[in-house]
């Protein structure tokens, strides 16, 4: 049997064995070859957003350029640093590929999980990093960036969803004990409201949804998943026959349902129904079309009708002192406010891979793979493949040497660093443009 580890999202630890945490909770690995994007970045070439749940349905509404949205929420705690901008390149990236954004403040849970009042939120959620989102490239169009305590809906399902959700489970799923506060034993809950709400009918009913996360936050979309999944009328599940569609607990109306899905589906495909086990079998393997035709039966009388959203995972940054990268550690980390000389210089005393001294690494080379300077390169600074390869090569081989790769980091940093200054000096003036207040 595996042993479960569990994920603490609050908690600043790192997670090195990534593929343990892949094994253990079912997450699938996510490559190029299976999802074949169009012009995929930086992240997806080289293997940052390693693991996925479910991305087959967002990957087929990209190839069909059909409706899907992305979700996002920060904590307004602290400052913006590298590691964040790793979701907002994935959001973009969607946003491009036709996505509706939507980003929520997760104002009530740092209420609830670090004390940060709601005031204080919203203005650092503003200055900090709605500015630095904007900046980054994020475009006003099909995009909302909200606040949880402003957003009625989600608060409301956060509520109304927990009808399904029982104390045992959020105790098993986050450690919680007799002494958290209930703002923040509830804030996973409105987590999950966050991430479902974009497919109550006034944003536009179910849809594909796709969620970009460190691994740090997979609990939530285990939770958010399983949720979505208890509020749908029928399951869909493989079978021998091909698909599986199974009406679940007893309703009056169950006859009827049946018969709606029956027809539905025998329009496309061949059909044994089963009535006295409420069992339709479908002859294709394709369950997400099969899902699909359910899904638009389901949500015409049911407005929690939810597609179990996607979710990716991307490595989390390593500090540049070998720590979880924090916004509360300001040696560990290069802000997005850092002043380009400060942020040059926190690179020049960032731990590097290299060798005990310069001979010693021309002799037996520089590691790269556990190298927080290489890393700031691979994640974001060095765009180019073939590039980044000889720099790998060069250092392994013991040609290239820390003291001059870190130069040319930091200038690389400081030259994004200038570029970030002069652009949220424009972003100010449109964060109305984005943010919505309801
Ligand atoms: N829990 C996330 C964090 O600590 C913030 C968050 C709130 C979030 N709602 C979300 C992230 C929905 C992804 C999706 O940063
Ligand atoms: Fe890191 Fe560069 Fe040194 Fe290699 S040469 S270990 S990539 S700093």
């Amino acid at each position: 049997m595996v042993e479960v580890p569990r994920i603490d999202p609050w908690s600043s630890e790192q997670y090195a064995d990534y593929s343990k945490i892949v094994e253990a909770f079912g997450i699938s690995q996510f490559s190029l070859d299976a999802f074949k994007l169009p012009d995929p970045p930086v992240l997806f070439r080289r293997g940052i957003v390693f693991a996925h749940r479910g991305f087959e349905r967002v990957y087929r509404a990209i190839e069909r350029r059909e409706r899907f949205a992305v979700l996002t929420g920060l904590a307004p705690s602290g400052k913006m640093h590298m590691g964040h901008k790793m979701v907002v390149d994935q959001v973009m990236y969607y946003q491009q590929m036709g996505a509706d954004i939507f980003i929520g403040v997760a104002d009530i849970e740092a209420w609830g999980a670090r004390g940060v009042s709601l005031e204080e939120g919203r203005r650092i959620a503003l200055e900090e990093y709605v500015v630095n989102y904007i900046a980054l490239g994020l475009k006003p169009e099909r995009c909302q960036i909200y606040f949880q305590s402003d957003r009625k809906e989600v608060k409301d399902l956060a509520f109304l969803l927990s009808r399904k959700i029982n104390w045992s489970e959020m105790r098993a799923i986050y450690g919680f004990t007799d002494s958290n506060n209930m703002t923040h034993i509830m804030s996973p809950l409105v987590q999950v409201g966050d991430i479902l709400h974009v497919q109550l009918p006034k944003h536009g009913g179910p849809c594909p949804t796709v969620v970009p996360v460190g691994i740090d936050q997979d609990p939530h979309i285990r939770l958010t998943r399983d949720v979505a999944s208890r509020f749908r009328l029928f399951s869909v599940q493989p079978s021998d026959y091909g698909a599986g569609v199974f009406l679940k607990g007893d309703r009056e109306d169950a006859d009827d349902l049946l018969k709606r899905a029956s027809d539905a589906l025998s329009a496309i495909w061949d059909l044994e129904v089963n009535m006295p086990y409420r069992a339709l079998y479908v002859k294709t393997n394709d369950l997400i079309d099969v899902d699909d035709v359910i899904v638009d039966l389901e949500a015409l009388h049911n407005p929690w009708t939810f597609i179990q959203p996607s979710s990716t995972y991307n490595l989390l940054l390593t500090g540049l002192r070998g720590e979880k990268m924090s916004s509360s550690r300001e040696e560990s980390a290069i802000f997005l406010t850092d002043d380009p000389d400060v942020g040059a210089s926190k690179v020049m005393s960032a731990l590097t891979g290299g060798a005990v001294s310069a001979q010693e690494q021309r002799r037996i080379g520089g590691d790269p793979d556990t190298c927080t300077v290489f890393d700031l390169m691979r994640f974001h600074l060095v765009q180019d493949d073939r590039e980044l390869a000889e720099i790998y090569r060069s250092c392994r081989s013991g040609e290239r040497l820390c003291g001059s790769c870190k130069r040319f980091t930091a200038e690389l940093v400081r030259a994004f660093l200038k570029d970030m200054t002069d652009r949220r000096a424009q972003a100010v003036e449109s964060v109305q443009d984005y943010v919505v207040q309801e």
